[in-house]
């Protein structure tokens, strides 16, 4: 009979509030962009911990944060479990802390209660999930799972001017206590605990969501160019007007993608217009668009669409346009026996679950190119995440954490 191990309940409530602090928007929830100061004091805290407890700690080109805790049989292939300690500008306390900070507590509460794994069990951090300061997303996983290595993205500059390859180096020098991760086999498996960032457990009042696959994503960047003009003397025919066209394109993706396919999402989330005079006409105008389908052909199509309806509006208004993939997300499916895993874990607890697919995307979504993945999600208020007012319940928090705890027991054996 197994020892029982139990998540310290209190501790992790802690841990989140600790790391709610770092970055903290006066709204309640947290700015801490990818590689950005904040991000590294999260990091720092994370380590400072982890060495207190006695656990090695790694980093890699990408800047992935590892914490390590031997298993019986160094040589075995460790389980990995964990998720992002990066936010979006306007992002919640759980988006990314809920699964790594459960994931450091699974390891907590085996050492505190001495229970040995074969195989080791490691929490990740993985650099830059979020994408909103350096696009695209889920850079340090895809580095992970040789997908695309980060060198890919040195040059690409943030918002605030920052180069990617400087904050990169400053943050892998914010650590010197963690050494390089040396070359190592590809994980037995890997874990993310999330929050659903969806209204389908709570609406349906089910305390677990087992994740068995992530829609496909893509980003685009379109830009209009035109013509600065006089407000006041350019006639409609005179006029190349890169917001009218941008409008246009934006109106027309917005009244047909959504309505036309229960099952595709569209959001334009970013639009900049130069030079902004009220009476200068648009020049330019450049917005952003993340297009999803858990279907890879009808997300082909989505993009199709984008391009398609964005030169009808260039041609209208005179303009020359260009678009740019920033990010290319495939569907993905987890693998069905760690699904298993999760799901009698949860019956093993008398808990209920359901299975589900994932309208974010996630680190996991890469890892499980390299290795067995799957993931666990728990309920938030309203649906609500990338949001300030981002909430999880306390008992949904440990709840999760739990079967986390139960999945990784199981999967790294006693
Ligand atoms: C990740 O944050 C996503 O946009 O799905
Ligand atoms: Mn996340
Ligand atoms: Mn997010
Ligand atoms: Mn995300």
């Amino acid at each position: 009979m197994m020892k029982r191990v139990e998540v310290d309940g209190a501790r992790l409530l802690q841990s989140l509030a600790d790391f709610a602090a770092i970055g903290a928007t006066p709204a309640g929830g947290v700015n801490r962009q990818a590689l950005s100061v904040e991000d590294r004091a999260a990091r720092r805290l994370l380590t400072e911990r982890a060495l207190a407890r006695g656990f090695s700690v790694f980093q890699d080109d990408a800047a992935n944060l590892f914490i390590r805790r031997e298993g019986r049989d160094p040589g075995l292939a460790p389980v990995l479990i964990g998720s992002h300690l990066d936010s979006q500008p306007t992002g919640g306390r759980f988006d990314g802390a809920l699964g790594t900070l459960s994931a450091f507590e699974v390891l907590e509460a085996l050492a505190e209660a001495d229970a040995g794994t074969l195989r080791a069990i490691e929490v990740v951090a993985f650099t830059n999930e979020e994408g909103s300061r350096y696009a695209p997303g889920c850079m340090g996983s895809m580095d992970f799972a040789g997908a695309s290595a980060i060198g890919a993205w040195r040059s690409v500059v943030a918002p605030d001017g920052a180069r990617l390859e400087d904050e990169l180096a400053a943050t892998l020098a914010a650590l010197p206590q963690a050494a390089m991760r040396p070359a190592r086999p590809p994980p037995f498996a890997f874990v993310e605990l999330h929050i659903e960032q969806g209204p389908i457990l709570e609406r349906e009042v089910v305390p677990i969501g087992v994740v068995t696959g992530v829609q496909g994503t893509r980003w685009l960047e379109v830009s209009f160019t035109g013509e600065a003009a006089h407000a006041g003397t350019t006639p409609r025919e005179f006029r190349k007007d890169a917001l009218a066209a941008a409008a246009d394109a934006i109106a027309f993706l917005q009244a047909t993608v959504m309505p036309g396919d229960a099952q595709a999402r569209l959001t334009v989330g970013r639009l900049v217009v130069e030079p902004g005079s009220i009476n200068v006409i648009p020049s330019h105008a450049t917005f952003t668009v993340d297009v999803r389908h858990p279907d890879h052909q009808a997300l082909a199509g989505l993009e199709a669409d984008v391009r398609a309806a964005c030169a009808r509006a260039a041609e209208t208004w005179g303009c020359t346009l260009s678009i740019d993939r920033r990010l290319d997300m495939a569907p993905g499916t987890f693998d069905p026996a760690i699904v298993d895993v999760i799901e009698k874990a949860c019956r093993r607890r008398g808990i209920a679950s359901r299975r589900m697919t994932s309208g974010a995307f996630h680190d996991a979504l890469f890892v499980s190119r390299a290795a067995p993945s799957a993931m666990i999600f728990v309920p938030c208020r309203n649906g609500i995440s990338h949001n300030e007012a981002e909430f999880v319940t306390d008992d949904h928090v440990i709840l999760g954490a739990s079967v986390l705890l139960d999945v990784v027991r199981e999967l790294a054996g006693r």
